[in-house]
C-alpha cells in the first residue's frame, strides 16, 4: 500500500465533479450565517454534522439547498470558492472543475452575477497564488424542469466567457434527460461543454439518454451503466468518461459499502472511470480521500489507481499544453513512487 498511499498523496490531481455549494464546511457555515444574519437550524459544528445523516440523495438535497441560504455576496462565494481550493491545492490538485448551481441562488434573490462574479474573484485567485487552472461548470436543475433551465441558459451565455459548460444535477428519480434535450442542444451550439448527472439514482436508461438526446461528452456518476451490457459497450468504445464519487455513492445509500462498489469493475470492463469527491464537505472526503479509502477498502490496485489519474487528465476540459504538463507531471510522480511496497 505504500506505493499506491504516496502516489495519491504525490500526484498531481484533476477533479471534475465538485459542486462548489457541497464544499460548504460547517464551519464556514456558521460564519457566513453570523457575517449575514441568517438564521439556521444549527446552534454548532456539532449540531451542523450530526445532522448530516443522509439516507438517500433527496435527504441530502433538501439539508444541501437549505444551508446556501447562507450565501448571499460576491464576498461570501469568493471565500467558498477560494476556501475549496486553497484548500485542494495543498493537497495536489492541479485542475478543477467546479459546478454551481445558479437556480439555487437566483430562487433566493441573490443575483446570477453576483454568484458568478464571487466564484471567478475565488478562480483568479487560486490561478495567481496557487498555479491552478479551473473551470466553471452552470448545472440546471432537473427538478425545475426545461422552461427554467433555459432562462438560465440566457443568463449563462451573457456570461460566456466565464462559463466553459452546462451540466444537470438534482434528483434523477423521476426527472429524466428527454425534457432538457433543447435547451442542451441551444448550449452545445453555443460552444459550452455538456455533461450530466445520470446512472446515480437512475437506471441505465438514463445514462444512454443523457448521451443519445443531451449529446454530454461526459457523464457523471453513472455506476448504474454495469446494468445494461449494450451501454457499457458503447461507453468502452467510445471512450466517454465517468465522473464517478465512490464516498457520494456510500454516503447517500447507492452502495452498501467500499468494499461494494463497482470502480474495479468498472475499470477491469474497460469504462473510462474517474475518482472525485461530488459535495465533500458532506460526504467525508476530498480527492485525495476519496482515491486513498477506495484504494484501501474496496480495494484498488496500483494500475487501477495510475488508470484514474491518467482518465482524469484525458477527461479534463484542457488544451493539449495543458493536458501534456500534467502528463508529465503525472508521469514523474509515478517514478517517484513505484509500485514496490504495495
Ligand atoms: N447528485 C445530484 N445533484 C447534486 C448532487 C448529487 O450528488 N450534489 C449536488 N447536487
Ligand atoms: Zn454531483
Amino acid at each position: 500500500m505504500n506505493g499506491i498511499r504516496g502516489l495519491i498523496m504525490d500526484a498531481p490531481k484533476v477533479e471534475l465533479h465538485v459542486h462548489l455549494e457541497g464544499t460548504l464546511e460547517p464551519e464556514l457555515l456558521l460564519l457566513l450565517a453570523e457575517r449575514n444574519v441568517v438564521e439556521i437550524p444549527y446552534a454548532s459544528i456539532n449540531e451542523v454534522r450530526a445532522a448530516y445523516d443522509f439516507s438517500d440523495l433527496q435527504s441530502f438535497l433538501d439539508i444541501y439547498y437549505e444551508a446556501m441560504a447562507v450565501l448571499k455576496t460576491r464576498e461570501d462565494f469568493a471565500d467558498l470558492t477560494w476556501a475549496y481550493l486553497s484548500k485542494v491545492g495543498s493537497e495536489g490538485v492541479h485542475h478543477a472543475e467546479l459546478f454551481f448551481d445558479p437556480q439555487a441562488h437566483t430562487a433566493r434573490d441573490v443575483s446570477f452575477d453576483v454568484v458568478v462574479d464571487g466564484i471567478t474573484d475565488g478562480l483568479e485567485r487560486a490561478r495567481t497564488e496557487l498555479g491552478m487552472t479551473t473551470g466553471l461548470i452552470a448545472c440546471f436543475l432537473r427538478h425545475l424542469g426545461p422552461d427554467e433551465a433555459d432562462a438560465t441558459l440566457d443568463q449563462i451565455l451573457r456570461r460566456g466567457d466565464l462559463i466553459m459548460g452546462v451540466g444537470l444535477d438534482s434528483s434523477e428519480v423521476g426527472y429524466p434527460p428527454a425534457p432538457f434535450t433543447e435547451v442542451f442542444r441551444r448550449a452545445g451550439d453555443a460552444g459550452l461543454r455538456l455533461v450530466a448527472h445520470a446512472g446515480e439514482e437512475g437506471p441505465a436508461s438514463n445514462v444512454a439518454d443523457s448521451l443519445r438526446l443531451l449529446q454530454v461528452e461526459r457523464v457523471d456518476h453513472g455506476v448504474r451503466s454495469l446494468e445494461d451490457p449494450r451501454l457499457v459497450e458503447r461507453l468502452v468504445d467510445e471512450r466517454v468518461p465517468l465522473t464517478v464519487c465512490p464516498l457520494s455513492n456510500v454516503a447517500l445509500n447507492g452502495v452498501g459499502s467500499l468494499n461494494r462498489h463497482p470502480l474495479p469493475e468498472m475499470l477491469d470492463a474497460g469504462l473510462m472511470a474517474t475518482v472525485n469527491s461530488d459535495d465533500p464537505a458532506y460526504f467525508g472526503g476530498y480527492i485525495s480521500q476519496n482515491l486513498l479509502r477506495s484504494a484501501i477498502e474496496m480495494p484498488l490496485s496500483y494500475r487501477h489507481v495510475t488508470t484514474l489519474l491518467r482518465n482524469a487528465i484525458d477527461a479534463a476540459f484542457i488544451d493539449d499544453q495543458r493536458r501534456s504538463e500534467l502528463h508529465a507531471e503525472l508521469s514523474a510522480s509515478i517514478l517517484r513512487n513505484p509500485r514496490s511496497g504495495d
